[in-house]
């Protein structure tokens, strides 16, 4: 019940101050509860400043925003709400507005034993967030589940590159969820308009760094990087291979790397593998 709850307020526009858009409108669940523009706009067509990430596995993370400076799915819900150019709405007038549903105040004592108040409906959003993984990709058949037909040997060297000293990839982008969760300078920018980790700690060592982003389901969640400036699989690959723009924090992993045509082809055709189509499929997951 309390997945429900959870679920029906995901797809809900009436948590948007003037019930235009949902949760669902950025995080579509077909592109693995990403979007596929650079930067949505919220209410009032007020414009956004970041790409929407995907919400895959989103449970395993450990901070949330790119900036790392959430540490709840509980109380990343409120961003949304509250954010001038998303939702532009509050917590407590949402709660009133939905008042009269009778269907909503019926779901939340079952789940809670308590009206949708404020802390049923972020705990509801949460744990619809947490039911969202993803596991089940060509690439996991092929390393989980000992299928060694669902690769072909074209995305085995592709693998084999992510994995090697020559790319350092699997360094930052490691682990079942293809990250450590660190916060990076990959080299996009000499100059960084949106300053990223420096935002919540005033400190310039943290200038243009970003949380490292899963990779799974990549194939569907362009575009790519905390702004979306980069609008294929093929620009990231080649973004890596030209070591990225010289800047006082870039890690020391990103560098030339020197790749072939036919290994950048192979990179891309392995990061393609990661696609759970079970899950961005999965119609228990849609409204
Ligand atoms: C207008 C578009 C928009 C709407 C509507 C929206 N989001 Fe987001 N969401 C974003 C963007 C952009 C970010 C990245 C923010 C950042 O990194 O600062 C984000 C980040 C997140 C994250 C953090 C993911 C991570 O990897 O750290 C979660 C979780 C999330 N949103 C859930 C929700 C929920 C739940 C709702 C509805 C209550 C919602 N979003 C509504 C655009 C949107
Ligand atoms: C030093 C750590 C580091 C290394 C090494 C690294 N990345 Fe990244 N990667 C990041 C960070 C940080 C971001 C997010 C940057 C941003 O949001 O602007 C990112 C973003 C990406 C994205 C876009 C994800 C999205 O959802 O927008 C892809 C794809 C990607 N990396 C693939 C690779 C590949 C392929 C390699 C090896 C050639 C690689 N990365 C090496 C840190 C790293």
């Amino acid at each position: 019940m309390r997945w429900a709850l959870g679920k029906k307020l995901f797809y809900d526009s009436r948590l948007s101050i003037d019930s235009s858009i949902s949760c669902a409108s950025c995080h579509k669940p077909h592109l693995a509860f990403s979007d596929d523009v650079s930067s949505t706009s919220g209410v009032f067509d007020r414009p956004g400043t970041r790409n929407a990430p995907t919400l895959t596995n989103v449970v395993y993370q450990p901070y949330f925003t790119r900036e790392g400076g959430l540490s709840s799915l509980e109380m990343q819900v409120l961003v949304p709400i509250q954010e001038h150019n998303e939702f532009g709405f509050n917590i407590i007038e949402i709660t009133k507005r939905l008042k009269s549903d009778s269907v909503y105040q019926r779901m939340s004592n079952k789940a809670y034993q308590s009206p949708l108040d404020y802390s049923a409906l972020v705990r509801a959003i949460a744990t619809f967030e947490r039911s969202l993984i993803s596991g089940n990709s060509a690439y996991d058949k092929f390393q989980y589940q000992n299928d060694q037909s669902s690769l072909t040997g074209f995305e085995v060297a592709g693998m084999e590159l992510f994995y090697s000293d020559k790319t350092n990839c699997s360094q930052c982008h490691g682990g079942f969820n293809f990250t450590n969760y660190a916060f990076e300078n990959n080299g996009l920018y000499a100059e960084y308009t949106d300053t990223g980790r420096e935002r919540l700690t005033k400190n310039e060592a943290d200038n243009g760094r970003f949380k490292v982003p899963t990779l799974r389901n990549i194939e569907v969640t362009g575009p790519y990087m905390h702004d979306g400036s980069l609008t294929s699989l093929d620009k990231v690959v080649e973004h890596y291979n030209q070591g990225g723009f010289g800047h006082p924090n870039k890690s020391s992993l990103i560098k030339p790397l020197g790749l072939s045509v036919i290994e950048k082809q192979q990179l891309v055709a392995f990061l393609n593998t990661l696609t759970d189509h079970d899950f961005i499929n999965n119609k228990t997951f849609r409204n």
